[in-house]
């Protein structure tokens, strides 16, 4: 079973997605929580300049091939391997970020964005994917809250980028969601940490009843 939880900054997946993947490991159901862009090590190396701030010359185009160059070594070398192996993957972000951000939010063709992650993700697709929505500002001034928490002395490269353009990000996953609603479940991201689990648990257990249950017997 391949999850993956998607939403704006600020949104709260990452969080959701710790709580989710502890739930699942107390059940004693084999699991691995991975994220993009980063999840391997060239990934990381791959994260570090797309989302450092002093790479605002960054072109949309290799924006888009470097979050592409990160998901094809991720699914080759940690995805595909863990589903291959009857494990489930939570992933935090995958091809919808891509189609979200770099096709509705910064305008790159939509229909090459999918033709290449096809290419690279060979077949490998999200089975359920949890959308974590909420007001643009609620989840900027989080987010931007979250980051002087840690003591980041500035905000990432696309925190820092217009209310339009995040916008027009929300927008993007609510289109990608009204496309697809047999695999998209919204999620109100603004009710609490608890009760966002709970919602989660209990999509998981309508959805994933078989293989729940082949994992607990
Ligand atoms: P994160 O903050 O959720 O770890 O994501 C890192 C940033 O990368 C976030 O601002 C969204 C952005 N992103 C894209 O623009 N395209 C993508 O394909 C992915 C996976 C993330």
């Amino acid at each position: 079973m391949f999850v993956t939880f998607e939403g704006i900054e600020g949104s709260g997946k990452s969080t959701q997605a710790v709580r989710f993947y502890r739930y699942l490991k107390d059940m004693s159901v084999p699991v691995i929580l991975t994220r993009e862009p980063g999840g391997t090590k060239q990934g990381e190396r791959i994260r570090d300049i797309l989302l450092d701030s002093d790479a605002s010359d960054l072109v949309s185009c290799a924006e888009l091939l470097l979050y592409t160059a990160d998901r094809a070594q991720h699914v080759q070398t940690v995805i595909r391997p863990a589903l291959d192996e009857g494990k489930w993957v939570l992933c935090d972000r995958f091809i919808d970020a891509t189609i979200a951000y770099q096709g509705y939010a910064r305008g790159l063709d939509i229909s090459f964005i999918e033709l290449i992650n096809r290419k690279v993700c060979c077949g490998v697709w999200p089975d359920i994917t949890f959308l974590f929505d909420l007001p643009v500002e609620v989840g900027l001034e989080r987010a931007v809250n979250r980051n002087r928490e840690m003591n980041q002395e500035s905000n990432g490269r696309f925190e820092q980028e217009a209310i339009a353009f995040h916008e027009a990000v929300r927008r993007g996953y609510h289109m990608l969601a009204a496309a697809d609603q047999k695999r998209f479940v919204r999620v109100d991201a603004m009710l609490s940490e608890e009760e966002i689990t709970a919602r989660l648990i209990e999509h998981i257990e309508d959805i994933a009843k078989p293989a729940l249950r082949r994992h607990l017997l």
